[in-house]
């Protein structure tokens, strides 16, 4: 198992992060349940960018996708991403498609630390299987669009500082290499 840092490391770390981290990546990944380990481990407030979207618009992620569609989504998106990294330090992390969008990418790389957390087909699969709350997968076999998606949005996920594997293991796991990884890149 690899070496996990200490807590020493870490707040020596958590002192030196002085803009917020966002964790980019597919479906299924993890960036929720890592974010807020992340953040716990930081001693960092953590936010949770699609459910502030939700809190906003007073709606559910599939309601705004089904009475607005995917264009106004993105937009809100946006917005509340813009707002959130404008506040600081912290974790944020982001929904799926919210990297890929050309405008937040770039306010997340010009403003924020991003971290591509990253995974197999087999092990997304097994993640979002448990949630039918994504309105993108509602359709379609799974795997297929799981795929297609993780294809179209690859090289912008890449172009993330922070490039980290997270396998089937514990989510822990995953923080230590993101905590390695933003300790190395800062
Ligand atoms: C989306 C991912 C979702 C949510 C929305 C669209 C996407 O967030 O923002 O359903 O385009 O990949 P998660 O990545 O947290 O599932």
């Amino acid at each position: 198992m690899e070496h996990a840092l200490s807590p020493d490391k870490i707040a020596a770390l958590a002192r030196r992060i002085d803009r917020p981290v966002v964790l980019v990546g597919m479906m299924g990944v993890g960036k929720t349940s890592v974010g807020r380990r992340l953040a716990a481990a930081l001693h960092l407030p953590f936010t949770d960018a699609d459910d502030e979207i939700a809190h906003a618009a007073q709606m559910s992620i599939p309601e705004i996708f089904e009475q607005y569609g995917e264009a106004y989504f993105r937009d809100g998106e946006r917005r509340v991403i813009a707002r959130l990294v404008g506040q600081g330090r912290g974790v944020i992390s982001t929904g799926g498609g919210a990297f890929a969008n050309p405008e937040t990418r770039a306010l997340i790389l010009d403003q924020a630390i991003a971290v591509w957390l990253d995974s197999e087909i087999e092990v997304l699969l097994e993640r979002v299987k448990r949630n039918a709350n994504r309105p993108l997968l509602k359709n379609g076999d799974l795997r297929e669009t799981l795929t297609r998606l993780k294809a179209e949005r690859e090289s912008a996920y890449a172009q993330a500082p922070i490039h980290v594997k997270s396998g089937a293991g514990p989510h822990h796991r995953a923080v230590n290499t993101v905590l390695k990884g933003i300790d190395a890149w800062l």
